[in-house]
């Protein structure tokens, strides 16, 4: 169905909302860090764009090549080519260069799952030497089940070392993989099967999720009587919940690995050989396998980890003083970048969790970051939200007073959001890292630098090093300050995506045609007279209001920062005498009744934030809001609603359907 929302126009974005509250970094903070001050940002910053060759070569100098390259940089967007004519491997500098250094027995990764049997939780610390063990002997099951250089092998698995294991695997022997996030169903597995013609899946019978398992091989079996592509299955046993195992087809991973050598010599992988296709779903249409190739990715995510997280790396003599956890799942670019690749080659133990926040209470992430004594913490703007919305008694409990730094990526952070994460989980001596950045780019685009960046809530500030971002209109022209537009990066960086796996025309249709010679990010956003960036909305979510067009950040943050409201969102829909009106739906805070009142009193906070323009015409309340699986609101689906119309848009992304039944019938 045509979507009638009237089309906004980013270039003419409106900006409503105005942030005061600075916060430098902490002294102590900066003088310890790797960028020390905004003039080493700036000058860095400036010399890494002008003569990205140099900056990038210097940054690779630090990983291992079997083969050194013949130029960083071979360009003709939308293509380009880094580190051409070099040979490396991924796994190799994330496992064998720290084997090689003496750090074998440091710690690489920390996993904790979900079940806590007799109250304890079940925890595995794997040092980089077994973790080659293990990638190497499954490299071989691999080779073994007739998987070879090129093909691509699915991955479908829970948050358990062995899927890390599997993807690294993968990367020692120069197969790309294709994770599937384990919360999607059987048809998503039957579409990235079919469209990345993969012959193997890798899963598990289940995985925790709330105390239940979820039956990833059962999905798996469904999948497959929609395709016949596949011709090899290895399941890893982890949930003991009930399976069946097809002659021929099925073979169970620890028979597989019991009797496989633990000696894989690394694939010599060209630089731009396919490392993995991950698909992303956007708003429309069939999703998109997202291509990342092996050099670029590999040297940007281990670049941008170690500077944004401020990262410092084990030696032969002692463990890192770091330990990282990023509560994304691997099934997320998130996951793929900043718990495994990016965070490996920095000699930084990487923590994974199995569950859910809430399993056994409310206080899991805080349990976790106590007992593991986590200094750096990514996690999302849905996350926070929601803790905030289960209120700091859960917190209260806990000492986590290790943190040093905190982290957050996957949609705009409303700046109350931020203020709350700042002093209830930062104490307000930790930086925050609100990190701009998609599965096309491959790693942090727009972020603090924590040491030299003064941070703004509700802003993600400046450029990563070496990215010529900016906003400007469909001319490419750069905005006025303060002035909307659209986002774009106006040169290539080592991680952008190299196409749409088989699809060439849609590659250049979604990122390379709405300017002119420049990747679109789909994201609207300002830049403010300090050159910081405000992302504003999607480009598609614009609401266009008497004329004005605004974006929907700044609405929903005014919302957010009613101290009755968790979270909020807002779309436009057919008002009988402006066109178009905004309506809002809105989550409170834990305890607060939703009155005829509260509505009045919401509104007029956001007419007197933003100005009378942004006074949402509706204010609805809900329990809980459409998301993504990744924790995005699904704001077209609002749209729909808001509208009276009936839903008949894709909805296999949307995290729980049952939200969806409600909101309609509130009719
Ligand atoms: C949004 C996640 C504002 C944005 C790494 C982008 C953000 C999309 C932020 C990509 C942020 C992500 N501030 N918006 N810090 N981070 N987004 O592919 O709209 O899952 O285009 O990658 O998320 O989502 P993706």
């Amino acid at each position: 169905m045509a979507d009638t929302q009237p089309k906004g126009d980013a270039e003419s974005m409106e900006s409503v909302l105005h942030e005061e509250r600075k916060f430098p970094p902490p002294p102590a903070f900066a003088a310890q860090a790797h960028v020390k001050s905004l003039d080493e940002y700036e000058t860095l910053h400036k010399e890494s764009v002008d003569n990205p060759e140099k900056f990038w070569a210097e940054q690779a100098a630090d990983l291992h090549w079997f083969q050194k390259w013949d130029r960083v940089l071979e360009w003709d967007l939308p293509d380009a080519k880094w580190f051409v004519g070099a040979k490396t491997n991924l796994a190799y500098n994330c496992l064998d260069r720290q084997v090689e250094a003496g750090l074998g027995d440091r710690t690489a990764i920390i996993w904790e799952g979900e079940p806590t049997p007799g109250g304890q939780p079940e925890v595995r610390r794997i040092s980089y030497k077994q973790l080659l063990d293990d990638v190497s002997r499954f490299a071989n099951v691999l080779k073994d089940l007739g998987v070879k250089k090129g093909d691509v092998v699915t991955i479908y698995m829970p948050m358990v070392p062995e899927l890390a294991v599997a993807m690294l695997a993968c990367a020692r022997i120069g197969a790309p993989h294709s994770i599937i996030f384990g919360g999607f169903s059987a048809s998503a597995i039957r579409d990235r099967v079919e469209d990345g013609q993969s012959k193997i899946i890798i899963t598990a019978d289940g995985g925790w999720r709330r105390g239940k398992p979820v039956p990833l091989k059962e999905n798996v079996d469904e999948a497959l009587t929609m395709t016949d592509r596949v011709e090899k299955v290895v399941v890893l046993e982890r949930c003991q919940n009930p399976v069946t195992m097809k002659e021929g087809r099925d073979h169970w991973w620890h028979e597989c690995a019991a009797d496989a050598s633990a000696d894989c010599p690394a694939e010599h992988m060209d630089a731009e050989d396919l490392l993995f296709i991950l698909y992303t779903s956007g708003s429309t249409g069939k999703p998109k396998g997202i291509m990342h190739t092996t050099a670029g990715y590999m040297v940007y995510t281990a670049t941008t980890a170690g500077i944004t997280f401020d990262l410092k790396p084990a030696t032969a003599q002692a463990e890192s003083p770091d330990v990282y956890w990023c509560t994304a799942d691997i099934g997320w670019i998130t996951g793929h970048s900043y718990i495994i690749y990016g965070l490996l080659p920095n000699r930084v133990p990487t923590l994974m969790y199995e569950g859910a926040p809430d399993t056994p209470d409310k206080d899991r992430f805080w349990d976790i970051i106590e007992r593991h004594k986590v200094t750096k913490f990514y996690t999302a703007p849905t996350a926070i939200r929601a803790f905030m919305k289960w209120g700091s008694e859960h917190i209260d409990k806990h000492d986590i007073s290790s943190l040093q730094l905190l982290g957050t990526v996957g949609e705009p952070i409303n700046p109350e959001a931020w203020m709350w994460y700042h002093q209830t989980i930062g104490n307000e001596k930790c930086p925050i890292v609100d990190t701009w950045w998609q599965t096309e780019t491959g790693g942090h685009m727009l972020t603090p630098v924590p040491g030299a960046t003064t941070t703004v809530p509700g802003s993600c500030t400046r450029p990563f090093f070496g990215i010529d971002a900016a906003v400007v209109n469909s001319e490419g022209d750069e905005m006025p300050t303060n002035a909307g537009g659209i986002l774009v990066i106006r040169k290539p960086w080592p991680s952008m995506l190299r196409g749409i796996y088989g699809n060439r025309q849609r590659f250049i249709d979604t990122y390379w045609s709405k300017v002119e010679g420049y990747y679109t990010a789909g994201d609207g956003a300002r830049k403010d007279q300090d050159g910081n960036f405000w992302i504003m909305g999607r480009i598609d979510d614009v609401i266009v209001v008497a004329g004005h067009n605004l974006g929907t950040m700044e609405v929903e943050s005014a919302l957010v920062s009613h101290p009755a409201v968790a979270e909020a969102a807002v779309v436009g829909f057919p008002h009988e005498i402006k066109g178009t009106g905004i309506a809002s739906f809105v989550t409170l805070r834990g305890g607060v009744e939703g009155t005829d009142q509260l509505v009045e009193e919401i509104r007029d906070h956001v007419a007197h934030e933003l100005g009378p323009i942004s006074k949402p015409d509706l204010v609805r309340f809900t329990d809980a809001l459409p998301k993504t699986r990744s924790g995005k609101i699904m704001r077209r689906l609002l749209r729909d609603i808001a509208a009276g119309r009936e839903i008949t848009q894709d909805m296999t992304t949307l995290e729980d359907v049952s939200i969806l039944a409600k909101l309609q019938g509130q009719g």
